[in-house]
């Protein structure tokens, strides 16, 4: 018998958001979906998430953005997308016609500018929920990350979700000096579910021309190096709250994927595996499968937080 992996990540919500199975892509790095339509079946995923969305479109940051390191990818890309309307023009129309619900990535640089950005998505066909992106600096706070500071996201979400009867997701930055005091400010603030986590800061330099390899001087680890750390605050944080955790972080395999759904993640997100295997979300998921059928188990639901004891 094929397992049930069927999640549901937005519990709290009034349509909520159940996924096939707990396999999604991470923002920035699986674009619109489109383009990877013609390389797999991606409507056998879980859910889509989208590149992050601004509500004028961006360019993003000049190059040298993105450098390969030991373990991992430092990018710096600075949210370069199209901007909402057109992905409520060209992308939402595709999307209303997908089995796999997509998810859009949301950022801003003030409390107005994520709400704008929930408002004028909900209700649109195609546009399954929202994932706010709240590791973006606050401009009207000094330019520290939303993320950073537990009140400063807590109000980004409340009007976030005054604005929208989507199912809303928040994607927690590790870079918050307290991420579970983080995690419990956005529960309360009304989020259905928390993704974490999004890239490190880091940075490289180049010593023969003596300055920083990215032109942003820093930008955000991800990759296999992260997993490890990125584990450890998913189980911090799904002991802490009651909604859905999604875990994120150098998942490149289903003995990655299995550790954070043990660790108590109810889904998954596949990020920078993709640039080295187009089709890793779908290995991901067919090794989940794989793995539950082996072990003879019938629901995703048995093994959610069944590691985090010993
Ligand atoms: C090139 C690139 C672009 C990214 N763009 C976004 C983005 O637009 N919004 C966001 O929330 N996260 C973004 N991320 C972070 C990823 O979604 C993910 O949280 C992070 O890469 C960690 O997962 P991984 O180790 O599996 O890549 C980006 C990551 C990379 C590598």
């Amino acid at each position: 018998m094929t397992p049930d992996l069927s999640v549901q990540i937005a519990p709290k919500n009034k349509t909520g958001l159940l996924l096939a199975n707990p396999v999604m892509t991470a923002s920035g790095t699986f674009g619109y979906g489109t383009e990877y339509a013609g390389l797999f079946d991606i409507q056998r995923l879980g859910a889509i998430i989208c590149k992050a969305t601004t509500l004028e479109p961006r360019e993003g940051n000049p190059q040298p953005r993105l450098l390969e390191t030991a373990s991992g990818v430092i990018n710096s890309i600075g949210l370069q997308n199209i901007g909402v309307k057109a992905l409520l023009k060209e992308k939402a129309p595709v999307w209303a016609g997908w089995k796999v619900p997509v998810i859009v990535n949301i950022a801003g640089d003030t409390v107005e500018e994520y709400k704008e950005l929930a408002r004028l998505l909900d209700g649109v066909k195609g546009v399954s929920g929202l994932e706010v992106n709240v590791s973006c600096p606050n401009v009207k706070a000094g330019g520290a990350a939303f993320g950073a500071d537990a009140a400063m996201v807590a109000e980004v979400i409340k009007a976030v979700r005054k604005a929208t009867s989507l199912p809303v997701m928040v994607k927690l930055t590790p870079d918050a000096p307290d991420i579970v005091t983080v995690a419990k400010a956005v529960e309360q603030a009304g989020a259905d579910a928390v993704s974490l986590v999004n890239s490190y800061k880091a940075m490289a330099i180049n010593i023969v021309a003596r300055h920083p390899v990215i032109t942003n001087t820093t930008g955000g680890l991800s990759g296999p190096a992260i997993k490890p750390l990125a584990l450890a605050l998913v189980y911090e944080v799904a002991g802490a709250v009651k909604i859905p955790v999604v875990g994120c972080g150098g998942i490149a395999t289903a003995e990655d994927a299995l550790e954070y759904i043990m660790a108590g993640a109810s889904a998954i997100q596949v990020g920078s595996a993709t640039y080295s295997n187009p089709r890793a979300a779908l290995d991901v998921l067919e090794g989940i499968t794989g793995f539950m059928e082996k072990e003879g188990i019938k629901s995703l639901k048995e093994i959610i937080g069944a590691g985090r004891g010993r």
